[in-house]
Order: structure tokens, then sequence, then C-alpha cells
């Protein structure tokens, strides 16, 4: 995208960077994605750059460890948070790097069914409830499909501080 002021962005959890190159195809020309993932070899495959969009890598635990990215206009979590146990003390931390107007997207499995590979599963009403808890004053979901790997239902979200998208 070519139009608008450049952002910043973390995407924590990016794996091989599937999503991240996804963001980097919506963000505005100039603008960065500090991609975040704890597999080293995952991370070395992530692009530094995805058209116009910037992309840092970091090999971390973005649970034990503080996040060096700040004043952020977005975290990205695509089926990340479901590793997180204490997901309401981690969305609090993370807000924290966040410009006041900053948002999360996430994409989750909308299931409340933990299984080995999704141990601590986050529906959608569960996320709502807890990132309302948290001030968020807009959960707007953005789209769902089933996915590939066992018929689960997936969901985007957006959640922002004001009420409705900004
Ligand atoms: C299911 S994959 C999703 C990857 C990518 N976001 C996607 O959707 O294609 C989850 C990723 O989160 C990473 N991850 C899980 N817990 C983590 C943690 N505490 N710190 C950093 N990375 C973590 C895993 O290494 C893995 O790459």
């Amino acid at each position: 995208m070519s139009i608008g002021r450049p952002q910043h962005w973390a995407d924590l959890g990016c794996g091989t960077g599937t999503f991240t190159r996804a963001l980097a195809e919506l963000l505005p020309t100039g603008s960065t994605i500090a991609a975040m993932d704890h597999n080293a070899t995952a991370v070395k495959q992530v692009p530094d750059l995805h058209g116009n969009v910037q992309i840092t890598k970091h090999v971390g635990d973005f649970v034990t460890e503080p996040l060096a990215m700040k004043d952020l206009d977005g975290i990205l979590l695509a089926n990340a948070l479901h590793f997180v146990r204490d997901q309401a003390a981690f969305i609090q931390r993370i807000s924290t790097s966040l410009k006041p107007t900053g948002a999360l997207l996430l994409v989750e499995y909308d299931t409340g069914s933990p299984n080995p590979w999704v141990p601590h599963p986050l529906s959608f009403v569960a996320l709502s409830q807890l990132c309302a808890d948290r001030g968020f004053g807009t959960v707007q979901r953005l789209g769902e499909r089933t996915s590939a790997f066992g018929g689960a239902r997936l969901y985007s979200v957006w959640v922002g501080r004001g009420v409705g998208r900004s």
C-alpha cells in the first residue's frame, strides 16, 4: 500500500512469517514490522523486506522477555496467544508497548477446549471479555474460516482502545 503515514508494528510468534508478509501488504510504504519468535530457524525464513515494508527479526521469548519495541501502532499475534498461560497479564503488559491509539490484531481458534497444539484456547467470547476488562473499547471480529488442521474455526479480530476502528 502506498498511501498513509508509515506505521510500526510487531508480530509476536511470527513463525516463518506467513502473517508478517500478509500484514506488510496492508501497511503504507515506509512502515516497519518487528517479527519475534523463539524459534531461530523459523525467524531466519522471515524476509528483511516485503514490498516497501522493512522487517526486523528478533529471536526471543515474548512471554518472559521484555519487548524492545515501543510506541507501536499495532501488535499482531496470529495463532500465538494460545501458547500464553496468563493471557490477561500478557495483554496488559504488551499494551504498554502500544501508542494510545494502538491496536491488537489477533488470529485465534474459536474454542474453549485445549489440545496439545492449542494449550490455552481463547474463544471469541472469552477474548472479548478479556480485552474489555483491560480497557479496550473495540473488539471487532474481522473474519473467520475453517482451519485446514482438524476443521476448527479460526477467527481474526481487531482490538482497539477507542470505540470503533481508528
Ligand atoms: C502456530 S505458530 C504461528 C506462526 C505464525 N504466526 C503463523 O500463524 O503462521 C506459533 C508460533 O509461536 C511461537 N511461540 C510460541 N510461544 C512463544 C513464545 N513464548 N515466545 C516466542 N515465540 C513463541 C512458536 O515458536 C511458533 O512459531
